[in-house]
């Protein structure tokens, strides 16, 4: 690898390459230590785990490797109240769910930010490195990664959530275009997305904070990452491309998805989690946001609530209609491999890559 950034030596990494944490089971303990294990920075996705799931992941991963690993949290949310108007909603979801033996749809009486019950595992769980995407953390949290020598990473989808990042005393910021497949980062799930493309967004994140910047969106190949490095990212974060590794976690059929979609059959979406999240267009969007539907999402977390049987059922029923098929943009160049030939892979094409732009 041609390139050594000051951000992989503070991050104690060889390749300029995260794996994205991908809470809802898109990544693994075994996924994380092996991308640790050939140089790059692992991530795990912890949001949506118990502390105890936490606890044994992080244990895991450092059963597995000693190398540097993330772990990444959604930032603390206001769960709004609980909806009274979610009948149709509920129903729609039943109706879905049918197909493959879910039981009937049903809203939880109370939801609890899973910030608060997983902060304190994450401080202990033996990364070196916290990242979290959905706005900011309390000064308090800050403080408390700081005083324990663990790097901080938030996301920004524009220049000025970078700039409100870099301000509230993150280490670096990731650069998270509309390519990007899963949740968008940005701050209030409820308002207007600027849907700002990684190529425009990074040089502008880098010119606007003096922190270093992750390029991440629509990139899986080593043409991607030098391409990021030149915008003046000082690494990627690459989700859709693990996904298809065989560490990953997501069950065969979203695996053939990835590896049968294109890059016109992703779509933004709020009809799993009720927040807006890039994925392949499947049965269920369409049912729930398509010109027939009868009823539109509730609320993040509210509508991901009551979607979760669901999906697990889905899951299990092999059938892709009904998952969340969250995809990136660059879908199309999914390979099915190792997370360590993957790696060997991203490093020898980023060498290929910046050789052959023969300047
Ligand atoms: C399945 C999946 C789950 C994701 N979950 C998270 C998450 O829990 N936390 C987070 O910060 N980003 C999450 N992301 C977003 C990634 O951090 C990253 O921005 C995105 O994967 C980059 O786009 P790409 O998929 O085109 O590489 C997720 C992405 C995917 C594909």
């Amino acid at each position: 690898m041609p390139v050594r950034t000051p951000l992989m030596t503070r991050l104690g990494i060889d390749l300029p390459i995260i794996q994205a944490p991908m809470a809802g089971g898109g990544d693994t303990p075994e996924l994380v230590a092996a991308v640790a294990e050939a140089g790059g920075l692992g991530s795990a996705g912890a949001t949506y785990l118990t502390p105890e799931a936490l606890r044994a992941a992080s244990s895991t991963v450092r059963s597995r490797t000693n190398r540097p690993f993330a772990v990444n949290l959604f930032a603390p949310q206001a769960v709004p109240p609980r909806p009274d108007d979610g009948a149709a909603a509920v129903a729609a979801v039943t109706e879905a769910g049918a197909a493959v033996d879910a039981p009937p749809a049903e809203l939880p009486e109370t939801m609890a930010d899973p910030f608060e019950r997983n902060f304190p595992i994450a401080l202990d769980s033996g990364a070196s490195v916290f990242s979290f995407t959905f706005g900011l953390l309390p000064d308090d949290a800050v403080q408390a990664l700081k005083a324990r020598g663990i790097f901080i990473m938030g996301t920004a989808t524009s220049p000025a959530d970078a700039v409100a990042l870099e301000r509230s005393g993150v280490d670096a910021v990731v650069a998270q275009g509309a390519e990007a497949g899963g949740h968008r980062g940005i701050f209030d799930g409820a308002s207007g997305d600027p849907l700002i493309g990684t190529m425009a967004l990074v040089p502008q994140v880098v010119d606007a904070v003096s922190v270093p910047v992750v390029a991440s969106g629509g990139i899986m190949d080593g043409r991607g990452i030098a391409a990021a490095l030149a915008l003046g990212a000082q690494a990627v974060q690459m989700g859709t491309a693990f996904l298809t590794c065989a560490e990953a976690g997501p069950p065969e059929c979203y695996k053939q998805a990835l590896l049968d979609a294109g890059p016109d059959q992703t779509r933004i979406t709020r009809a799993f989690s009720g927040r807006p999240a890039r994925g392949i267009v499947n049965r269920f969007m369409d049912r729930i946001e398509g010109p027939d539907a009868a009823a539109g999402p509730l609320p993040f977390p509210w509508q991901n609530a009551l979607t979760r049987p669901m999906r697990t059922a889905a899951a299990r029923a092999g059938d892709a209609g009904l998952l969340s098929l969250w995809a990136g943009q660059g879908v199309g160049l999914s390979r099915r491999t190792t997370a360590a030939d993957l790696m060997a892979r991203l490093a020898a094409e980023t060498e290929a890559a910046v050789r052959g732009i023969g300047i």
